[in-house]
């Protein structure tokens, strides 16, 4: 299988805040920009795999500022890492001001999708190559992301989450 770069996955989906997506102080609601940053990465791990994938688990979202009814959000996904069957996707949340068009974070979040065959199988999926330097540092630190969410999934034992352990040495 052919290595991809995390640019051939790239996503970018742009929308509005509508008052039906809003919670009372009229600032998008926090489980409607989850589902815009799922299917995102969703998409991403798509292109990465050309396979079907499924959301193996949430492994980090800061909701680092509010996001105001009207504003115009960017939700930009792309493959972090991948592993054999497992694809770790990086999202980043922009909200876009209205005269000047500058983008500001506004959140983040760090998904893994498991690549399944027609029966929900896992299924093996391209290694990742990173090119630019902040793509490499998500890369290096996928792997304590990873052990750290199986630990807490309880599917790893805590002497066996070698990453995690060699930071507290
Ligand atoms: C995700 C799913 C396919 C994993 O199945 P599983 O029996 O745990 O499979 P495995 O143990 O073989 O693990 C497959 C991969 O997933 C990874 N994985 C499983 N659970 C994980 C978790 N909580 N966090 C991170 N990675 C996880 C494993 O590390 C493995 O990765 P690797 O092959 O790259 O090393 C299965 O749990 C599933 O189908 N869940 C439902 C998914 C779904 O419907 N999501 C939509 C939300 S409702």
């Amino acid at each position: 299988m052919q290595a991809k770069t995390p640019k051939e996955s790239l996503t970018i989906l742009t929308d509005m805040v509508l008052p039906g997506e809003t919670n009372p102080l009229n600032n998008l609601f926090g489980g409607e920009l989850l589902a815009r940053m799922d299917r995102a990465a969703s998409i991403a791990a798509r292109r990465h795999s050309r396979r079907i994938v499924v959301t193996a688990s949430v492994n980090h979202v800061a909701f680092s500022r509010a996001v105001p009814l009207g504003s115009v959000v960017t939700v930009e996904a792309k493959v972090s890492r991948a592993f054999k069957t497992s694809i770790e996707v990086f999202i980043d949340v922009w909200i876009e001001d209205r005269e000047s068009g500058k983008k500001t974070k506004a959140n983040e979040g760090i998904y893994t999708f498991v690549a399944v065959d027609e029966t929900g199988r896992p299924i093996a999926v391209p290694e990742l190559v990173p090119e630019t330097d902040l793509e490499k540092e998500r890369f290096a630190a996928a792997l304590r992301r990873k052990q750290l969410s199986l630990l807490l999934a309880g599917k790893m034992k805590p002497n066996e989450a070698s990453e995690l352990k060699a930071l507290f040495e």
